[in-house]
């Protein structure tokens, strides 16, 4: 029977780039069923809530989702819903690999790095949020686990291994957050020893911020915890070309949620400007878990020399093409 995906267009430029990257499935013969499902600020419009049960049970069911962003309302009492989805699924590892392509307006060549950030602890546990009556204190929990730091750390060591990669870092405030950090690291510590066969790093989250701008290349895999994966992530997008270019996976036992690093781009939406290569290496992503190798390295192929050529880019690219003439070259390309 044919594989069935759960699809989340998403708000904002969720839909444009989710169409675009479904068309580029097909075009390379991929004979998905997708089930269409609502989250986000369309949720709530269509359903009255941000995440409907009916697409919960759309995932649970089919396992594997692939989803443009969502717009999470700021105060009022919303639950991030990317976060309520990481760890109601338990997608504890968040793959967020960059790559250079040239022909973007990147400061960077060659760039080869992938951020292993942990996706269901750490400063987004959600616990302890108080605020005091008055408004004028707030705290929150941030909770580290050894189960759940053994697992990402080890997921990241197996991933270099599988991938010919050697290095990991594993970034950290060890010096400063002594409890949770210290726990992270001291756990990453016993972990490395499992790997003599890969160089093992280790440094403070503030100087990798710099070293990450400065000598970008001494970086291979990167593990870490929610928070500061979720920074230097986009910090790594900011190496390629911007958020425009960089997917993410969110990972767990056996269930997968691909989609952008980036959010739903209010500044952009509705006006045929967002790059689409972030969601449809996003699926890029989805197929490599699929084992459909071939697949997709004609996407990512196919992607390389429309990006390189530079004839029909978007504006993040440096081009002064819109998303539909961008999938277009990507078609034609196929
Ligand atoms: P954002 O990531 O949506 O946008 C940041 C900047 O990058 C904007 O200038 C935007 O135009 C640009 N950008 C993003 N994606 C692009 C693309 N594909 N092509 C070209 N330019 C692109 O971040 P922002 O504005 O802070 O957040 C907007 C909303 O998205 C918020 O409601 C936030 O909660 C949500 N969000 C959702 C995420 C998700 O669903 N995974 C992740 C991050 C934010
Ligand atoms: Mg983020």
């Amino acid at each position: 029977s044919k594989q069935r995906i759960t699809v989340i267009r998403g708000d904002g430029i969720g839909p444009d780039i989710i169409d675009s990257a479904l068309q580029v499935l097909a075009k390379v013969g991929c004979d998905f069923e997708y089930d269409f499902a609502d989250a986000g600020l369309v949720a709530l419009e269509n359903h009255g809530e941000l995440l409907p049960q009916t697409t919960l049970d759309l995932i649970s069911q089919n396992r594997i989702a692939l989803k443009g962003p969502l717009t999470t309302p700021v105060g009022e009492g919303f639950t991030s819903i990317n976060v309520s989805l990481r760890k109601k699924f338990q997608l504890y590892a968040n793959l967020r690999p960059v790559i250079s392509f040239k022909g973007t307006k990147a400061r960077y060549q060659d760039i080869d790095i992938v951020t292993v950030r942990e996706n269901t602890e750490g400063m987004y546990c959600g616990l302890g949020q108080i605020v005091s009556e008055d408004g004028s204190e707030a705290q929150a929990l941030s909770k580290i686990t050894r189960v759940g730091a053994e697992r990402i750390v080890v997921y990241a060591y197996e991933l270099a291994r599988r991938d010919g990669r050697k290095k990991v870092t594993v970034v950290h405030k060890a010096n400063i957050l002594k409890s949770t950090s210290g726990l992270f690291l001291k756990v990453a510590r016993e972990v490395a020893l499992r790997y003599p066969d890969i160089e093992s790093t280790e440094m403070i989250v503030d100087n990798a911020c710099m070293q990450l701008v400065m000598n970008p290349h001494q970086f291979d895999v990167i593990v870490t915890t929610n928070l500061f994966g979720d920074i230097l992530s986009d910090l790594c997008a900011g190496l390629v070309g911007g958020l425009g270019m960089a997917p993410g996976a969110n990972i767990g036992e056996d269930c997968a949620i691909f989609e952008a690093v980036h959010g739903s781009a209010p500044d952009i939406a509705g006006k045929n400007l967002a790059n689409p290569t972030s969601v449809i290496l996003a699926a890029v992503q989805m197929l490599e878990y699929l084992k459909m190798g071939t697949e997709a390295e004609k996407i990512k192929q196919a992607l390389k020399q429309v990006i390189e050529t530079g004839d029909r880019t978007t504006r993040d690219l440096g081009g002064v093409h819109g998303t539909s003439d961008f999938t277009q070259a990507l078609l034609e390309r196929l």
